[in-house]
């Protein structure tokens, strides 16, 4: 038996055999790129629920059994023992670094924390109450701007460089995103600490006090970054991906992916958890939410669940459940609002409408909890999400530059539209 599928066209009788191609692990693949040269047809899939876009290394997610491996790492493991920046040196090189690596990887991430002066003039175009996701989109794309030393995206080199700049310089962004609607003023980075207290301490020191932020408050956001780091070809990574197969500057690829991922339906579910919450304000409220969930007249979902690949619990929601229950105490967390997640998520999972859909928590669901009890506003919760994944926007980046198959993403379509017709002068109309 070959590993191939045979496609039969039974309106011509042509048929093609297509390759079916196996991973290390998950569902094979059908190689279907020969189909419109042999039968003159496309495939179609809204949302591209079963299509593969890519062969990718870097992370593996097993939907039905709620699994999460980044390089081969299970993530309860890299949550438990590692630390974001350990992660994105892993996402990026393949292997986990020893210690004079480490020490190497994390001094250049320090010697790429600060932006160019003028970049911060860029955030004064913003009203206050901008969203911090359209500021930090716009100043991210206008980084390319300021780098035409490390541009050729076909040097090895070059792209390391600037994945350390991405990731160097993204919370720098991040901060000053939440200064200029605070009416702060922006802080340069402190390089004697490490890379996530570097972010607090741009965040929420005051240039007349010492700053010394908890170390459970560190330990708590550092888990948070290694569980938002990559997530194989969600809907803003499969953007940067598209971008980059075009060959534009990878800061504007990472602003597309910032972009994308401010829609509710995926990075913006952590706000419009803590949103939706804050609404029903009250466990027997939760009915009559779970009731609208389930309305296919109400376009109301319960923000924090469901999610197209997993259909089970996702991995990295327990993880964090499980940290908002050990931190209950120590982080001073929305105790109220927490009961109020627990209640609903009991009750929708014992509901036959959520069971029969599989839809479980994500890793929207309780993360902004820990946002919270941080001082960090609902509005800034993407902005911690995109500062994370931008280790795996660039990792899966420079994974695609890399990639012998490399060629421009260009999906084709099923024409719906008006048959051909002549134009009418606006006289005759
Ligand atoms: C992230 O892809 C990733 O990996 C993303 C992410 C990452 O790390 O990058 O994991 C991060 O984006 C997590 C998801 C965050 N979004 C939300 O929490 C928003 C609420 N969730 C839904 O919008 C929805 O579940 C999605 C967008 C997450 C998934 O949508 P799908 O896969 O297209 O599912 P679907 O719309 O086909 O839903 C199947 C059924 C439908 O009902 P029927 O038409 O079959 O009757 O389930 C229903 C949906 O109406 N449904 C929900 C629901 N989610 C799905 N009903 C109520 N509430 C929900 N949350």
């Amino acid at each position: 038996m070959s590993d191939s599928v045979t496609i039969i066209d039974n309106r011509t009788g042509k048929q093609i055999e297509c390759p079916v191609l196996t991973g290390k692990y998950g569902a094979p693949v059908i190689d279907t790129s020969r189909l419109y040269k042999e039968l003159g047809v496309f495939t179609l899939d809204p949302g591209f629920g079963t299509t593969a876009s890519c062969k990718s290394a870097i992370t593996y997610l097993d939907g039905d059994e709620g699994i999460l491996l980044h390089r081969g790492y299970p993530i309860e493991q890299l949550a438990e023992k590692s630390t974001y920046t350990e992660l994105c040196y892993l996402l990026l090189n393949g292997e986990l670094p020893d210690q004079n690596q480490m020490a190497d990887f994390e001094h250049d991430l320090k010697m790429h924390s600060m932006t160019h002066e003028h970049l911060s003039r860029f955030y004064n175009g913003y009203r206050y109450d901008a969203h911090p996701m359209s500021i930090m989109s716009g100043v991210f794309a206008a980084i390319a701007s300021y780098y035409h030393d490390a541009t050729d995206i076909r040097n090895p080199e070059h792209r390391l460089m600037t994945a350390k700049r991405v990731i160097g310089k993204i919370p720098n962004v991040a901060a000053k995103c939440y200064r200029h609607a605070s009416g702060l003023p922006f802080v340069y980075p402190d390089n004697s600490r490490d890379y996530v207290e570097n972010f607090m301490y741009m965040m929420f020191s005051w240039p007349s006090e010492e700053y010394k932020p908890s170390p459970v408050a560190l330990r708590a956001l550092d888990l948070l970054f290694i569980l938002h780091a990559d997530h194989e070809q969600n809907a803003s990574t499969s953007t940067v991906r598209l971008a980059a197969s075009a060959e534009a500057n990878p800061f504007a690829c990472v602003a597309a992916g910032i972009c994308t991922l401010w829609g509710k339906a995926h990075g913006g579910a952590n706000e419009a958890v803590i949103n939706m919450l804050t609404e029903i304000e009250r466990p027997e409220n939760i009915p009559k939410y779970i009731a609208r969930a389930k309305d296919k007249d109400d376009p109301f979902r319960l923000m924090g669940f469901g999610h197209r690949v997993y259909k089970n619990y996702d991995p990295r929601a327990r993880i964090i459940q499980q940290a908002v229950y050990d931190l209950m105490d120590e982080m001073n967390l929305n105790q109220p609002m927490f009961e109020i997640a627990m209640e609903l998520e009991k009750i929708a999972l014992n509901d036959e409408y959520f069971i029969e859909r599989k839809l479980y928590p994500n890793v929207d669901f309780y993360s902004g909890l820990i946002y919270q009890a941080l001082r960090i506003p609902t509005e800034m919760f993407t902005v911690m999400f995109a500062m994370a994944r931008s280790a795996g926007w660039i990792a899966q980046w420079m994974e695609l530059m890399e990639d012998p198959d490399f060629r421009i993403g260009r999906p084709r379509q099923l024409y719906t539209g008006q048959e051909k017709r002549d134009y009418v002068q606006i006289k005759d109309r």
